[in-house]
């Protein structure tokens, strides 16, 4: 292997765990293409609101998703900033999927296994040349158990609350902390507890808990890991 050696980068973690933020700018800084798992999810459970397929108590209606599922693609646009927005059915969704009465929903949705087939199939499209960075809760364990860089982000469920307040609250929403606190307790329990593919660390992930850490502290602590991959690539 030589140093153009693309490889595919999971990070896995609990809700803002800050796993997209470092995600996103790894791939920014390496030219790779990044890949936000959970906006697909999103955009699964959106189309669910939006046909009355789910209740905004979570309670789905599996046998109509299961049947609208062919219906429903999801892809990501890139933008002028380099960021990238999430179409529903060619539609820019990328402000709707991140409002709470999206992420109320989303984990039951994300717990039905043909959702979970039909998401893991495309990311695992979207990887097929390598060069990806793709954060989620399985892209370590089920969508890329080959990833040669495999990251799990840990942090306290108050400072991930705390972080996702700030974000809900610069964009103008009027949630408390302790709505998004709750919100955040419950996708934990009913991510680590579903039946198929729950959050959990791959054995050869390497943890991190970045509570404490600044961004620019975790930047530098994930370019020296995926360094250090591509380094011994090159020496393989
Ligand atoms: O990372 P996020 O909060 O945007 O994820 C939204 C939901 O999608 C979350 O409840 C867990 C689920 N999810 C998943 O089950 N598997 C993934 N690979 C990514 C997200």
């Amino acid at each position: 292997m030589n140093n153009s050696t693309k490889i595919i980068v999971a990070i896995d973690g609990f809700s803002s765990s800050g796993k997209s933020t470092m995600a996103r700018r790894l791939a920014s800084a390496v030219g790779y293409r990044y890949i936000d798992s959970g906006a697909m999810y999103r955009a699964v459970a959106l189309y669910a609101l939006e046909s009355g397929l789910v209740d905004v108590a979570g309670n789905v209606d599996v046998p109509g998703l299961v049947a609208a599922l062919p219906q429903i693609n999801v892809d990501f646009e890139p933008q002028p900033d380099g960021m990238q927005h999430t179409l529903l059915n060619g539609r820019d969704v990328e402000s709707e999927i991140r409002q709470l009465r999206v992420s109320d929903v989303v984990s039951p949705v994300a717990a039905i296994p043909e959702v979970r087939h039909r998401l893991t199939a495309i990311q695992q499209q979207f990887g097929k040349e390598r060069g990806i960075v793709m954060d989620g809760r399985d892209i370590g364990t089920t969508v890329f158990p080959d990833a040669e860089l495999k990251i799990y982000v840990d942090a306290s469920a108050q400072t991930r609350a705390q972080r996702r307040f700030m974000e809900l609250v610069e964009k103008g929403s009027s949630v408390t902390y302790a709505e998004v606190l709750a919100n955040v307790m419950h996708r934990d329990s009913i991510d680590c507890n579903r039946a198929e593919s729950p959050l959990r660390r791959a054995g050869d992930a390497i943890s991190l808990d970045n509570s404490e850490m600044t961004i620019e502290e975790q930047d530098a602590w994930l370019i020296d890991k995926f360094n250090g991959v591509i380094e011994s690539l090159s020496k393989s």
